[in-house]
């Protein structure tokens, strides 16, 4: 989610934070900052912004700050709004140890208790600030151990850490070196001759050098200008081998990804795992969403729900209906937020009403926002983006945690929402008489989700030759029932966005009241028919669809073998409950919409007319 950066060499000029900054800025840019050690004031230069790197740059010209080891941060926020506070590096109670960090730490709290016990002043409402800490505890040998090097601080106190770091830590009393660790998150080093850099992204360091080792979860490494050596949490030497880039910065922040947008869908695993870490109490079959704690009795008396959200936002809030409505026993309603205004919505304090949105920012949805606000509904957000409008707005909220995404056709940020709405839907039923047996096995195959989602990417080829077989068409329909009834608009939404062919998408059942017209031998259909409720009511709707001569392209569910022998082309999907199957059946939905596009040569990121973040009505 975060950019992180660090230099230790021969240049004494901190322009070369600043350059790696801005070619992290893609990532997510709501903060920012670096820590610069001099070594003939022998002091730590910091400076950071609430804001882009270029006032950044600015700050340190003015400021004339100068030094050969560095480490600098471009936050995309997670815990804590996006202030200079929470903006990194952040550092201990000495401001000795300057640390900044890309990851969650799950268990922060805890050791944020704890250490403030002890004495320890905490400035920033950020899980990182602990690691600085907890790093002086072994540094200093405030916690009666002895004084350790930076490099043994750093590895005793990650191992007191619960979650996912990539962390680069500076030190005025042990200077002239970088330590950084991985755990989850990715870091790399840089070797050029009398420099060494560490980044979590290869855009950084591809103008210094081509040359860079990958570390891997565990690797500690500590770095000088004169060399670099990697050990692993028990100390034991590592040998990671030499990779050679041959990308451009352009490549190299797509990762090797010809597009954001392939990129993010297949950041899917690693993003539902986000959206989920820390939020599952399996064993007592329950959510914990710290976000709603604050309005928790309020959630209890609630009658009702309306969800409201835009675009891609909006069909994932059509799902929400189905999983509230069947698991929590709660009435839900779901409303376009463009239209919300418009009919007079019968909302009030016993309501809840959800606003779903990547970005925060839609003005559709903040119209609906202020419109339930006024009507005294208990407004929460569904959020990607931490600290903006819509997030300020609410009462309280879940975030995504989906990480920043940057292809304008939304895709792991859909999959987030759906899961936060599975997550909501185990916390809004158990408060309300959801049986524990039940809440233990949703708890148990969300958690299956990020591995589930792997084997689809694995049929990304098979389904790139089904995209190549029917790119030429000129309008496709998807077709859906009940839980993947929104997944067909949405699979029909994907294509049309960013390959400009018409596609519509409905509820299977509604085929035969008019869209039926329309199939020929060159109009495809995709349908979703996962061995469901409803699996038998959509065979009956493919049946009549080939009985036309209309091509089908079948979504269904691994091992449903028998579908192959009546429909053109098949995908599997591994099986999992009902109301998780769209997090799965969207995924080849995704794929297939971004192959026909790229095959027919589409600007696939920026599609035309499009914005990613709507602020105007
Ligand atoms: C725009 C984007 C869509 C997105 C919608 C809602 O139209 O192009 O991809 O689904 O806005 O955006 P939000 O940020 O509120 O989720």
């Amino acid at each position: 989610m975060c950019g992180i950066f660090g230099y230790v060499g021969k240049e004494n000029n901190s322009s070369i934070g600043i350059e790696a900054l801005k070619r992290l800025e893609y990532r997510g840019y709501d903060s920012c900052g670096i820590a610069v050690f001099n070594a003939v004031k022998k002091n730590i230069g910091v400076e950071k912004v609430a804001g882009r790197i270029s006032e950044l740059e600015k700050k340190i010209a003015v400021k004339g700050i100068k030094g050969s080891a560095m480490i600098g941060h471009s936050r995309w926020a997670t815990h804590g709004g996006p202030t200079v506070k929470n903006a990194h590096p952040h550092w201990d109670c000495h401001k000795d140890i300057h640390l900044v960090h890309n990851g969650i730490i799950e268990n922060y709290k805890q050791i944020k208790d704890r250490l403030s016990k002890k004495g320890h002043k905490f400035i920033s409402e950020t899980d990182t600030e602990v690691l600085c800490h907890l790093i002086e505890e072994y540094a200093t040998g405030s916690n009666g151990s002895k004084s350790y090097t930076l490099e043994e601080a750093v590895r005793r106190a990650l191992g007191h850490v619960r979650g996912t770091y990539g962390i680069a830590v500076i030190s005025k009393s042990d200077p002239n070196k970088i330590v950084a660790a991985r755990m989850s998150s990715p870091l790399l080093i840089g070797v050029n001759d009398g420099e060494y850099v560490i980044a979590s992204d290869p855009a950084a360091v591809i103008t210094h050098t081509n040359k860079v080792i990958y570390l891997e979860d565990g690797d500690i490494a500590v770095l000088t200008k004169s060399g670099f050596r990697i050990a692993d949490l028990n100390r034991a030497a590592q040998k990671r081998v030499e990779q050679e880039l041959d990308w451009d910065v352009e490549e190299a922040q797509k990762g090797g990804y010809p597009h954001f947008m392939l990129k993010e869908i297949f950041e899917q695993p690693e993003s539902l795992q986000n959206s989920i870490r820390g939020r599952l109490i399996q064993d007592e079959g329950m959510a914990r969403l710290g976000g709603l704690e604050p309005v928790k009795e309020r959630i209890k008396s609630i009658e009702r729900v309306n969800i409201l959200g835009c675009g891609t936002a909006y069909h994932a809030g059509l799902i929400g209906e189905y999983m509230f409505e069947e698991y929590a026993g709660v009435p839900c309603e779901v409303d376009f937020s463009a239209e919300f205004r418009y009919r007079k919505p019968i909302i009030d304090k016993n309501t809840a009403a959800i606003f779903v949105s990547q970005s925060g920012e839609t003005a559709d949805t903040l119209g609906a926002l202020r419109e339930a606000k006024e009507k005294g509904a208990l407004c929460l957000g569904i959020v990607n983006t931490v600290g903006s409008s819509i997030v300020r707005m609410t009462d309280a909220g879940v975030y995504n945690h989906a990480g920043p995404e940057i292809g304008v056709a939304s895709t792991k940020a859909f999959t987030s929402q759906l899961v936060v709405l599975a997550l909501l839907t185990l916390y809004l039923g158990r408060l309300r008489g959801m049986s524990y047996v039940l809440g233990e096995r949703i708890a148990k195959e969300i958690a299956k989700l990020p591995e589930l989602t792997k084997t689809v990417l694995k049929q990304d080829n098979h389904i790139k030759e089904i995209a190549e077989k029917y790119k030429g068409a000129k309008s496709f329909l998807f077709i859906g029932r009940k839980y993947n009834y929104p997944i067909a608009l949405e699979g029909a939404l994907k294509l049309k966005e960013i390959s400009y062919i018409h596609a519509e998408g409905l509820s299977a059942g509604e085929l035969k009241h008019g869209h039926i017209a329309l199939i020929d031998k060159n109009v495809p259909t995709i349908a979703i028919a996962t061995r469901d409720s409803v699996y038998e009511k959509m065979l009956s709707n493919i049946q009549e669809i080939k009985a036309r001569g209309g091509p089908v392209i079948a979504i269904t569910t691994k091992g449903n073998t028998k579908l192959a022998d009546i429909v053109d082309d098949i995908i599997y999907v591994p099986k999992n409950l009902e109301m998780l199957s769209p997090i799965l059946t969207v995924i080849p939905l995704q794929l297939f919409a971004y192959h026909v596009a790229a095959l027919n040569g589409r600007d696939v990121d920026k599609p035309r007319n499009l914005a990613k973040s709507v602020t105007v009505e």
